[in-house]
């Protein structure tokens, strides 16, 4: 695909419904009692993937666009899959189904492609061997055997939701409470939306503590918007000059909005208007205008507040003045690539001052951003922040294999067109 460099960026959109809570209301959909119908769903191939395991464990979920009823047995409902469930390229999917899994009566095999083959599971199994799950393998394919879990007191060594998830899904189902310690906040969907379906899940300052359910009510869901995908319009138009986009009804739960507020440091012009509720979770209009913008540094709890607006970012601090440096990011480099790797090597094949470090990277704006042809890694995000990269650049740009967008962010083109013609 070629992208050329444009005049500007102008219009408003509502971007596709939140990844991480459309995994969640098909799991949580599936071990509730009753139906639960979820709009605004996101149509992702991860997401599909989930949708996918639970009709091999004989939930019924029918998928009318975004909008998507699952059909919930109970909690003891699903039933052993005939072949190894396949996660495709979904981290999100893997490490939770691990945890539920790893509770189940019936043994089970989690397997998908070759970048989730790469991806360490061994920080899931740790927690839930602990507990008493029988699980074999330190990357995909996992082999799970059926064993009864009881509950722990456990420190996660990372702040990743996926882990937390994982362990509050197995607790579900454990003898006794479970507590889980983080050692910075990462979303807290999974909390959200249990305590919504009558689970006893309570959050104190840095620990979680969740007890076993018997029955989880079945509940509708309205998905948000993604807050990960808004980040691609945001950073487009604070980049490219004269520039306006609004972003409507878009998740702004605080444990995913380190976007706006390092944007907002760097001396994007952005407004928060319209907060309101959406099912549970906090939204609001997002406009950004393009503004000059300044290096920083990001590091430490804000991490996992942006964990994958991180490569978008990189490419706002290329055409930033002055040094951005990312920091206690390692996290980055088990994500679908290793995006540390991947972004310096791209931006600098886009003429910028780009250094990859053990846990992060730095970067210096304003060296000339030139178009180039750009490699994703198989990425989605790598693709998407490449894409808004090159809207800004001096010369033309072509991204190799677009289509990998389809995993997050299905239309991400169109509605770039959108707002560029
Ligand atoms: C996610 C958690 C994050 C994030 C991923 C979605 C989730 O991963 O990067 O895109 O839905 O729980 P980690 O938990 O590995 O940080």
């Amino acid at each position: 695909m070629t992208i050329v460099p444009v005049r500007r960026v102008r219009g408003e959109l509502f971007v596709p419904g939140d990844k991480s809570i459309s995994h969640r209301s098909i799991m949580l959909g599936a071990l509730a009692s009753g139906t639960t119908r979820v709009q605004g769903f996101l149509n992702g191939a991860d997401c599909l993937s989930t949708i996918d395991c639970f009709a091999r464990m004989g939930i019924q979920i029918d998928v009318n666009g975004d909008s998507v009823t699952v059909y919930g047995k109970g909690m003891r409902g699903l039933s052993q899959p005939a072949q190894a469930l396949y996660t495709g390229n979904s981290g999100t999917t893997t490490r939770l189904l691990t945890g539920l899994l790893a509770a189940q009566r019936f043994d089970s095999v989690i397997d998908g492609d070759a970048s989730i083959r790469k991806r360490p599971m061994a920080h899931v199994k740790t927690p839930l061997e602990l507990m008493g799950a029988r699980i074999e393998g330190d990357f995909c394919p996992v082999r799970i055997t059926a064993a009864p879990l009881r509950g722990i007191a456990y420190s996660l060594p990372v702040a990743s939701a996926q882990l937390k998830s994982a362990v509050l899904l197995a607790a579900l189902y454990a003898e006794g409470p479970t507590l889980i310690h983080e050692p910075q906040i990462s979303r807290d969907h999974t909390e959200r939306m249990l305590s919504h379906m009558g689970a006893s899940v309570a959050h104190d300052g840095y620990t979680i503590t969740c007890e076993p359910v018997s029955r989880l009510t079945a509940a509708d869901f309205k998905v948000c918007g993604d807050i990960s995908s808004a980040a691609f319009f945001m950073v487009a138009a604070a980049i490219v000059p004269d520039s306006q986009v609004t972003l409507r009804d878009v998740g702004i739960n605080p444990t995913r909005t380190g976007i706006i507020d390092v944007l907002k440091q760097m001396g994007a012009d952005m407004k928060v208007e319209n907060v309101r509720d959406l099912g549970g979770e906090p939204v609001a209009d997002i406009t950004v205008s393009s503004s000059p913008l300044k290096g920083i540094r990001i590091g430490g709890d804000m991490i996992p507040r942006l964990i994958d607006e991180l490569p978008v970012l990189a490419v706002a601090a290329a055409f930033a003045e002055g040094v951005t440096q990312i920091e206690d990011a390692q996290q980055l480099r088990v994500k679908e690539t290793d995006r540390i790797a991947a972004v310096t090597t791209e931006l600098a094949r886009a003429n910028v001052d780009a250094t990859a470090t053990s846990d992060g990277m730095v970067i210096t704006g304003g060296r000339q951003v030139r178009g180039a042809a750009f490699k994703t890694y198989h990425d989605h995000r790598m693709a998407m922040s490449m894409a808004v990269l090159a809207l800004a650049a001096h010369g033309e740009s072509s991204i190799e294999n677009p289509q990998v967008v389809d995993i997050s962010f299905p239309g991400f083109f169109e509605m770039l067109n959108q707002l560029t013609a």
